[in-house]
């Protein structure tokens, strides 16, 4: 795990109903001493509240593009910059989807 010590970490939730297990996941990024932020799509926050990533990560959690809370030309922008690594697992085939014909709607909804 020392692989993830001062790690910069983005992690995209999405809508599924293992979205409860990002939390497990950030919380053990967290741990591993990585800097996590989270970012959500709308589904996702049907499943899990921003305020558990919240807690868990003591960062705010993105949760719309037009609200931006870093970069003033938005956080898909800020946040990817920022990241050593993206992870959304798990990931909605609705997600996967979109990624595999480089759809961005989705993408930027989260903002990343
Ligand atoms: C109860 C429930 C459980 C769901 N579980 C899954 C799931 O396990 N995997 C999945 O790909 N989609 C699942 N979905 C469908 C997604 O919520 C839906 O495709 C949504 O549009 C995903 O949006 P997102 O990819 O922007 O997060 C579930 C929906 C509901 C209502």
């Amino acid at each position: 795990m020392d692989a993830f010590q001062n790690r910069e970490i983005l992690i995209g939730v999405t809508g599924g109903i293992a979205a409860y297990k990002t939390a497990d996941l950030t919380s053990k990024l967290v741990q591993a001493g990585a800097s996590v932020t989270v970012a959500m799509t709308e589904a996702a926050k049907k499943f899990i509240g921003a305020t558990t990533f919240e807690a868990l990560t003591n960062r705010p959690v993105y949760q719309d593009l037009f609200e931006p809370v870093e970069h003033p030309q938005g956080e898909h922008i800020g946040l990817a910059r920022r990241a050593d690594l993206y992870l959304i697992a798990p990931a909605t085939a609705n997600f996967l989807a979109n990624a595999a014909h480089g759809h961005a709607p989705i993408l930027y909804r989260r903002s990343c």
